[in-house]
């Protein structure tokens, strides 16, 4: 059942944060499902702009419509991730997405206040949520580039004035994290005090952590044995991710992790079968072991064993 997630963050407040995972394609997807229903976790299945453009954005929709069907327990919203204002409209037009996430973060404060109030109010008048961005991640997105060294951290006094400014349902915070697998040269640093100051002037207002995988280090391990250069990559500690959600993160993005068992998977089976050329005997391994680190991962978020909970306010 596809909600909006300004239910599931009403429910999940200060409690347990909810897995927002990227998918691009129908293994990820079908894997993702099995995973959440599997540990009765509600989630965010996100679809970035290059997610949209891989196949073609109508078959991601025709995906998840059928893995609704298929799985008939599942809750969950469907958001676009990183979204450029084009980008959001479309997904607001189209009727399908129920969560929109406007990136103006590389413009500057008042300029990204104007375009993510524009958003805000032509999602509204759809019943469409958004979440925007204020502060800059280190690494690379679609169409910001970031030196790590120039991150910027969100500024609280700012985040209580963006939110209020622009009607934005919730807000991704720069913390210390970055996307990709290589998030930390140094030990992992994520910024509580930051985030805790952010909570004091936003009270009850759900916040979002991008850049969040944590890059098992067996996964690496596994990976560069079967022929992978995966040297110095480093994630965040999901054992934080408690502490996180009782500073108000409802939401936690996590993409590189997924893109990590794909390629060990792949990695390990033909190394183990060079004689094989078929795509269906890793796929399956692929699906089964995905589902795993899924239903793991919403363990550690809190969000599993949720959906008895959230079923009783959506009657
Ligand atoms: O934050 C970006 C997500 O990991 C999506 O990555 O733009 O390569 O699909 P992508
Ligand atoms: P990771 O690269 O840490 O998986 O972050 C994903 C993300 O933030 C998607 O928006
Ligand atoms: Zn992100």
């Amino acid at each position: 059942m596809i909600v909006t997630t300004k239910k599931l963050f009403d429910l999940a407040y200060g409690k347990y944060a909810i897995g927002a995972y990227n998918i691009n394609n129908v293994e990820q997807t079908m894997g993702l499902f099995r995973g959440c229903v599997e540990s009765e976790a509600p989630f965010i299945i996100q679809i970035s702009k290059g997610a949209r453009s891989y196949t073609d954005k109508f078959v991601l929709e025709s995906i998840i419509r059928a893995a609704d069907v298929i799985f008939p327990d599942a809750i969950f919203a469907v958001h676009l991730d990183h979204g450029d204002e084009q980008a959001c409209y479309d997904c607001i037009e189209s009727g399908f997405y129920s969560s929109v996430m406007i990136d103006a973060s590389h413009e500057t404060f008042d300029e990204n206040i104007a375009i993510t109030k524009r958003v805000v109010d032509a999602a509204h008048a759809k019943g469409v949520v958004v979440e925007s961005e204020l502060g800059q991640l280190g690494g690379v997105e679609e169409h910001v580039a970031v030196d790590e060294a120039d991150a910027k951290l969100t500024d609280p006094d700012q985040a209580k004035e963006f939110v209020e400014r622009t009607g934005v349902d919730s807000l991704a915070c720069a913390i210390g994290t970055s996307h990709g697998a290589f998030k930390f040269s140094g030990t992992q640093a994520l910024r509580f005090d930051v985030l805790s100051e952010i909570q004091k002037h936003l009270p009850g207002f759900p916040l979002v952590m991008h850049g969040s995988s944590s890059v098992p280090q067996e996964e690496v391990e596994r990976i560069n044995k079967a022929g992978g250069k995966l040297m110095g990559a480093k994630g965040v500690d999901d054992r934080q991710f408690k502490r996180a959600a009782e500073l108000g993160v409802t939401k936690i993005n996590i993409d590189t992790d997924g893109r990590l068992v794909w390629t060990r998977v792949h990695r390990e089976y033909f190394l183990e079968h060079p004689e094989n050329f078929d795509l269906r005997p890793p796929g399956k391994v692929f699906m089964a072991e995905y589902a795993k680190f899924i239903a793991d991962k919403n363990q550690k978020l809190g969000s599993a064993g949720q959906i008895p909970e959230i079923k009783k306010f959506l009657k």
